[in-house]
């Protein structure tokens, strides 16, 4: 049977209404730890498909089990509401005219762009951008050995900030010197579903204008032996019968820099977190580093990155669990709770970099599955190897329960990362 079953709808009492009547809030982290909220082990059994109260005042049915999770991204009965649209207001007119980003699109438009994407975000062809990613980061681990007097330095600060956001630039194409213009609105956007539509369309402007420009100031030069993403998705768009529109190449940069920037920064530094507290793990790691590929799954698996924060919208009625999910309702597959099912991983909340087979949802599922798995996978795993080749005695300089949270965006990690060498 399918998760997403179509059945009769049961009555019930309002699902996840509190005994004061009020919805359940969206569950929130635990201060001072790293894993999921822990609230997710009871929905999973009791309530997998529950409406709560999300921090911006909207209701959505939050689904936790991995089966349901997958499902649910998959499912052609739910949509990624636009930007410039969700949450609904009732004054509110059509929606002004702003590109949809790649996330957004649907149907054939989202298939044709994918087809021009898919083959440039390939394992295969990222291979050529390894020795880059490894030249990066051991300058910036040299940098900051070189700049401590007592062997100890702030991973976050000197590591974790500024390699994706290079990596990234290199490989997209992206002037690493425009980033002041840029990513303010990248950040703006990641908080979205909590600002007034004014921000999020002031910022989603602002980012399809520097785009634009972008891609203006790349028409007039030669494209010749580039191999960033930008110089080649132009080049697809101007080639006779090719799969891209000038405006599919800007929604695709905008999209790029919404999804593969604050997400990579704060992942590496949730991972480096979860190894600096499984010390055996790390040691075991650097002896046998040809475990590294499957240790950055693990990794990606553990890592409580998205916790409802996917936001979808139902097409239609359907019944999922025997909760009635109106067309316009939001569900949120949550990929924080999906990833620690104990139906689909044994000992979920172990951290084990042996794990396989190991089939997480951390780049979700179907159709619109992570075009940036695969580089983010590449800068895990070089970046890891780098780490442990120079600094081979890393450890915490701090208790982990002390570390702060940087907390400015839905996407929770740690602000430091003290550490010793
Ligand atoms: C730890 C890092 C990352 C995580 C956890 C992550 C997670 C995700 C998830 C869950 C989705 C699916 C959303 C949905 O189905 O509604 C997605 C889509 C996407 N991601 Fe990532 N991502 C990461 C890094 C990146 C990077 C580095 C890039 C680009 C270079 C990127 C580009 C994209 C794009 C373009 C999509 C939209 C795909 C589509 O609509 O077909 N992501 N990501």
């Amino acid at each position: 049977m399918t998760a997403m079953e179509e059945t009769g709808a049961t009555s019930r009492p309002t699902p996840g209404a509190t005994s004061s009547g009020s919805l359940m809030p969206v569950p929130a982290f635990d201060p001072a730890d790293s894993g999921p909220p822990c609230a997710y082990a009871r929905l999973r059994t009791e309530q997998p498909v529950v409406k709560a109260l999300m921090p911006n005042g909207e209701t959505g049915w939050l689904i936790s089990r991995h089966e349901d999770v997958r499902a649910a991204f998959a499912d052609p009965r739910l949509t990624r509401p636009l930007l410039s649209a969700w949450p609904p207001r009732e004054d509110a007119d059509a929606p002004p005219p702003c590109l949809p980003t790649f996330l957004e699109m649907t149907g054939e438009h989202h298939t044709r762009v994918r087809r021009a994407v898919s083959p440039l975000f390939t394992r295969r062809r990222l291979e050529f951008m390894a020795p880059r990613i490894r030249a990066m980061a051991e300058e910036l681990i040299d940098t900051m050995v070189r700049g401590s007097a007592d062997r100890t330095g702030d991973l976050v600060a000197s590591f974790t900030e500024p390699l994706p956001l290079r990596v990234l630039c290199e490989t997209a194409g992206l002037p690493h010197e425009d980033r002041d213009l840029y990513l303010p609105h990248t950040l703006t956007l990641l908080s979205a579903a909590g600002l007034p539509m004014e921000e999020i369309l002031a910022a989603l402007y602002a980012l399809q204008d520097y785009a634009s420009g972008l891609i203006d100031r790349r028409e007039k030069e030669s494209g010749e032996g580039r191999e960033d993403y930008v110089s080649l998705l132009l080049a697809e768009s101007r080639r006779e019968g090719g799969d891209l529109t000038r405006d599919d190449v800007v929604s695709f940069v905008v999209t790029m820099l919404m999804a593969g920037y604050k997400t990579n920064i704060q992942h590496t530094a949730n991972a480096l977190l979860a190894l600096l507290t499984h010390p055996g793990q790390l040691r075991r790691l650097r002896d046998e580093p040809d475990g590294i590929d499957t240790a950055v799954e693990e990794l990606l698996r553990h890592v409580p990155l998205m916790n409802a924060i996917n936001v979808l919208v139902a097409l239609e009625d359907f019944t999922l669990h025997g909760q009635r999910i109106r067309a316009g309702d939001a569900v949120l597959p949550v990929i924080a709770s999906a990833n620690r099912d104990p139906d689909a991983f044994p000992d979920p909340d172990r951290l084990d970099l042996t794990r396989s087979p190991n089939a997480h949802t951390a780049f979700g599922y179907g159709p619109h599955y992570c075009t940036g798995a695969h580089l983010t996978r590449l800068q895990l795993s070089v970046a890891l190897q780098v780490l442990l080749e120079k600094l081979p005695d890393l450890e915490l300089a701090e208790p982990a329960d002390s570390l702060p949270w940087d907390e400015t965006t839905p996407l929770r990690a740690p602000a430091r990362l003290p550490v010793r060498w």
